[in-house]
């Protein structure tokens, strides 16, 4: 599976672009600002009916403008799929696959399989715990349709148990029988969405530490490990334990929405000691091992988005990486850099299946 084209209305800076792919490798070259990072959501808008960066479809349009749209024609299997996206202002946007409207976009989610690796992925790092789930969440998901369900409705009880827990605190009552309902649930979502999400930190571990000691040389040992208080204990049981303070503190304070990912270095966190490069080697890690995973569990090889990648790196790593990348096992690549040696360097690799793309104030010129 891979883009053929992709064509672009008015979807940020880029006010209007038809581009030809190579099924191999595409690199966006221009300087800060220009839209390279525009046109590599937009594929990622393609796959995932949102963008990688707002949530909110009114900041995606372009300035002045009253809506986008966005059109990709995959080549899958000798034949053709037609996505498009469109949006208007103050109105609910509209997802197509082959002509045909979604109910329900979470249908869409996993036919287009991509892996975006973005600088701003430093948010799973140095951000709260809710964004290492979002990444195990957005991972998954990508595959197994029952874990998004489940996942969906997980944080719906619990969101009507967090409720009732306020509404018993304002009437100053307790209705155990009434919380015990929710709790039920919560632990059959719950522990279905905990043994998927141990399952693929446990299928990746191993990948993920093959593929950073690749690029960093072999010295530093990286750990990623999940952590869950269901891990060595019963969620009916810790729900009952914590009814107590639930009750006192108006919320659900165990369960899977309280999950995280140990990222270490060595003995110590890598938002503590790790450097910036070592920060970028280990997230580009991270999403090379979510890459393998979700080819083996998909059957198909993701699209690869690699924004400005090498920034940070120094030139062993970045050989590394593009040793890595140009391998058969890898599938379509989109890359952005401000640096034509960069590039020049990547597509000697490649041969001669690579088309190169100029970014300028919103305009992709070949
Ligand atoms: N809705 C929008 N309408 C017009 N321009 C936008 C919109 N959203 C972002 N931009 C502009 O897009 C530019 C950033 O593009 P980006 O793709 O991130 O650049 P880069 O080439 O550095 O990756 C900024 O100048 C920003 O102002
Ligand atoms: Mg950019």
């Amino acid at each position: 599976m891979y883009l053929q084209s992709l064509s672009v209305l008015d979807y940020k800076n880029i006010e209007s672009a038809e581009i030809e792919f190579s099924s191999k490798l595409n690199c966006f070259l221009g300087d800060n600002g220009a839209g390279k990072t525009n046109i590599l959501d937009s594929i990622y808008y393609l796959s995932f009916t949102k963008s990688f960066f707002n949530a909110v479809d009114t900041l995606n349009v372009r300035y002045g403008c009253e809506m986008f749209g966005l059109k990709g024609t995959y080549h899958n299997n000798n034949e053709s799929d037609h996505v498009a996206v469109g949006y208007k202002l103050n109105q609910k946007k509209q997802v197509k696959r082959n002509k045909k409207a979604y109910k329900r976009f979470s249908d869409h989610i996993g036919l287009y399989p991509l892996v975006m690796v973005s600088p701003s992925d430093t948010s799973l790092i140095i951000g709260g715990s809710d964004e290492r789930r979002k990444f195990l969440d957005g991972v998954i998901s990508q595959f197994d349709t029952g874990y998004l369900n489940a996942l969906l409705r997980y944080n719906r009880v619990l969101q009507q148990r967090n409720n009732l827990l306020k509404k018993f605190a304002d009437e100053n009552r307790f209705d155990e029988d009434t919380l015990s309902i929710y709790d039920v649930q919560l632990c059959e979502y719950g522990n279905f969405i905990h043994k998927k999400r141990k399952g693929f930190v446990e299928a990746i571990i191993e990948v993920f530490q093959e593929f950073y000691q690749y690029i960093s040389g072999g010295q530093e040992k990286v750990v990623l490990e999940y952590q869950s208080t269901l891990s060595d204990s019963n969620l009916d049981e810790e729900l009952e334990k914590n009814r107590k303070k639930d009750r006192l503190i108006q919320h659900t304070s165990i369960g899977i929405h309280r999950d995280d990912l140990l990222l270490n270095l060595g003995d110590y966190p890598m938002k503590k000691v790790g450097s910036q490069g070592q920060t970028k080697t280990y997230l580009v890690a991270l999403k090379l091992a979510q890459f393998e995973y979700l080819k083996n569990a998909s059957g198909i090889k993701p699209i690869l988005l690699l924004d400005d990648v090498f920034d940070k790196l120094d030139t062993n790593r970045v050989e590394k990486i593009v040793q890595l990348v140009t391998d058969d096992k890898f599938g379509q690549i989109f890359m952005t850099d401000t640096n034509r040696e960069h590039l020049e360097h990547i597509v000697e690799k490649v041969g001669s299946d690579y088309h190169i793309f100029r970014v300028e104030n919103g305009e992709v010129k070949k």
